[in-house]
């Protein structure tokens, strides 16, 4: 049987990454990631840097792509590229080479929403029914979502300011971790205690968006008090500790809200746990058990699918053929752009 090969283009951040998936297998063939170092000591993503990396390196990335997944051009049945939420510098580069792609193979193209994608590759690593919860935290963005199905997405609640990445990220840069620094602040976690340094509970209001500044804040101010070049390593270890306890804390209270809230009927039966941030062990462990209480199954991709990936923009553009979504290559970048 013929395969169905789709190729994904994401370059809307500082990775830029592409990957080949045989989408009815549900199998990566190959996915291969660039990250962009030239961000670690500006302690966070320039976006005039992260446009000429793109640029640089996606068209080697791509080559190297198709060479070590042992696939002909010939093979590709359909592609696509992150049009859009993100830094209209990377998003334009990668849309503009997708296009190229596409008119040189002669291959559909569709735009993909880069949080729809986060939302949706639980479905390449695990057999899941629409609809579901997804919970979605990355670098920027927090969203509390029902996903329908390939196309239907409802915000249930989303971030105001910080999202919870941008929380970890800018607390572990005065830390002296590099950036990004989601994984390092879970391995010094694993060595401090969780109650050690008091830091508030974030979000203890009734609604479901997030709020996670408040928490950076009082964190910051929490290593200027104790002086940040005095911190030994068990203090920065107490605190990454305690950030990761107060960030499940609140997170677990809007799951509470949101089953306060549901008429008994209506119970979803599973949810998801998606984009980087849920490539955190610790806060995978504190979801699952929360949901558990609830008769609900939290699905949450290995962490490789987590992070920004390939893999999710070529299912989704999988998911999209599926559905019967027309290819197009009459679309612009959309650097803001709602679930
Ligand atoms: O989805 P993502 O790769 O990019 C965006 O779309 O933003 O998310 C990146 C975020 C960063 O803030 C990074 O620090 C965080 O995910 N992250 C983690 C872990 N790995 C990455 N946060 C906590 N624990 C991790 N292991
Ligand atoms: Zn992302």
């Amino acid at each position: 049987t013929k395969r169905k090969i789709f190729l994904g283009i994401e370059t809307s951040c500082d990775d830029t990454a592409v990957a080949l998936i045989d989408a009815e297998e549900k199998s990566v063939l190959k996915h291969c990631i660039h990250q962009q170092i030239e961000h670690q000591s500006f302690g966070g993503v320039v976006p005039d840097l992260a446009f000429k990396g793109h640029a640089k390196h996606l068209p080697n990335l791509l080559n190297t792509l198709l060479k070590s997944a042992c696939v002909d051009k010939e093979e590709i049945e359909g592609i696509g590229v992150t049009a859009g939420p993100g830094l209209a510098g990377g998003l334009l580069v990668g849309v503009m080479f997708a296009k190229g792609v596409s008119i040189a193979l002669k291959k559909p193209l569709w735009a993909i929403n880069h949080l729809q994608a986060h939302a949706l590759v639980a479905r390449l690593c695990c057999d899941l029914e629409f609809p579901y919860l997804a919970l979605l935290f990355s670098g920027g963005h927090c969203e509390f979502v029902v996903v329908y199905s390939a196309t239907e997405f409802y915000l249930l609640g989303y971030g105001l300011d910080d999202a919870a990445g941008e929380c970890l990220d800018k607390v572990g840069r005065r830390l002296g971790f590099s950036f990004p620094a989601g994984a390092a602040i879970e391995v010094a976690a694993k060595m401090g205690d969780p109650l050690s340094v008091p830091l508030p509970i974030p979000m203890r209001d009734k609604s479901l968006n997030f709020s996670f500044s408040g928490l950076k804040s009082a964190a910051l101010r929490w290593i200027n008090a104790e002086g940040e070049k005095k911190l030994s390593f068990e203090k920065k270890a107490n605190l990454c500790a305690s950030l990761q306890y107060a960030i499940g804390q609140g997170i677990q209270k809007k799951i509470e809200n949101f089953f306060d809230n549901l008429p008994s009927k209506s119970n979803p039966r599973v949810a998801v746990f998606c984009g980087g941030v849920a490539a955190n062990q610790y806060l995978r462990n504190v979801l699952e058990e929360c949901f558990l209480q609830y008769d609900v199954r939290l699905f949450t991709p290995p962490p490789k699918f987590c992070t920004d990936n390939g893999m999710m923009i070529a299912w989704n553009a999988y998911e999209k053929y599926r559905a019967g979504i027309l290819p197009s290559m009459n679309f612009s970048i959309r650097a803001r752009w709602p679930i």
